[in-house]
């Protein structure tokens, strides 16, 4: 069985003490539940630093919310690979929704990002995810294929099996309308047929494919349960150690119960 992987995004949220204050919280409410399921947190940028020191000796994880893809030099603005591995970062968050659909990030950008990530020794959580639209004139399944092909261009085998890949529906992110979990599972267990038909079978039964879109720690047991779910990338509901709590200890009892 996938060991469960449940990470916070925070998004562009808080300050540096309520960074600090909320990383603590989490690692407290979260540390007995360590041992069943990898717990990671994943601040904005100027705060990774706070986080890492409030995480203490913690295992709850580090992560970023974006990477750039050269090594250093003249790029204005951006951080690199190297930089979120020196502050302790375990992984990085690429091509999330927003980022596609707001910055205008295509899947060529996050290719070079992901190959970047990987070659920093970092995991990359890949996101992938449909719009309403899309969903509605029944696109979903081709836009999910197109994202994946497209975000791991020339990725080997061997590279892919080290990644996360987060399916999370545009129209479910912060909108408090949750993917039903038959319809997570539907995609889900296609990203994992495209594993195995674009890799082979040890790859597609060890990438661990997140759930992302509103999830909250009512919903996270029946999403959790699907097959073919390992996890959740979770907004709203990881800024309150309480609320974060909740989602990993069901994805904890899960975990034990099989
Ligand atoms: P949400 O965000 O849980 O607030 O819907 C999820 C995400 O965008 O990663």
């Amino acid at each position: 069985m996938r060991r469960p992987f449940i990470a916070g995004n925070w998004k562009m949220n808080l300050n540096q003490s309520e960074s600090a204050e909320l990383a603590s919280g989490v690692a407290s409410a979260v540390g007995d539940l360590t041992g069943a399921v990898d717990v990671a947190v994943c601040p904005p940028t100027v705060y990774l630093a706070a986080v890492r020191s409030a995480l203490g000796d913690s295992a709850v994880g580090l992560g970023a919310q974006n990477a750039y893809h050269e090594e250093s030099g003249a790029f204005t603005g951006e951080t690199s690979v190297g930089m979120l591995a020196d502050i302790g970062c375990q992984y990085v968050i690429l091509g999330h929704s927003e980022r596609r659909n707001i910055l205008g990030e295509s899947n060529e950008d996050v290719n070079k990002k992901v190959h970047a990530v990987l070659a920093g020794g970092l995991i990359p959580i890949v996101c992938v995810g449909e719009l309403l639209e899309q969903r509605e004139a029944g696109q979903t399944l081709a836009v999910i294929k197109e994202q994946f092909q497209g975000s791991l261009a020339g990725l080997t085998a061997d590279d892919v099996a080290k990644l996360v890949i987060a399916y999370e529906p545009v129209w479910a992110i912060g909108t408090g309308k949750v993917a039903t979990p038959e319809q997570a599972e539907e995609v889900h267990a296609d990203l994992r047929r495209l594993l195995e038909t674009s890799y082979n079978s040890d790859v597609a039964a060890a990438v661990r494919i997140q759930y992302g879109g509103s999830v909250k720690p009512t919903n996270a047991a029946e999403l959790l349960s699907q097959p073919n779910i390992d996890g959740a990338l979770v907004g709203g509901a990881s800024l309150k150690p309480d609320s974060f709590q909740g989602i990993v200890a069901a994805a904890a009892e899960l975990a034990s119960s099989n």
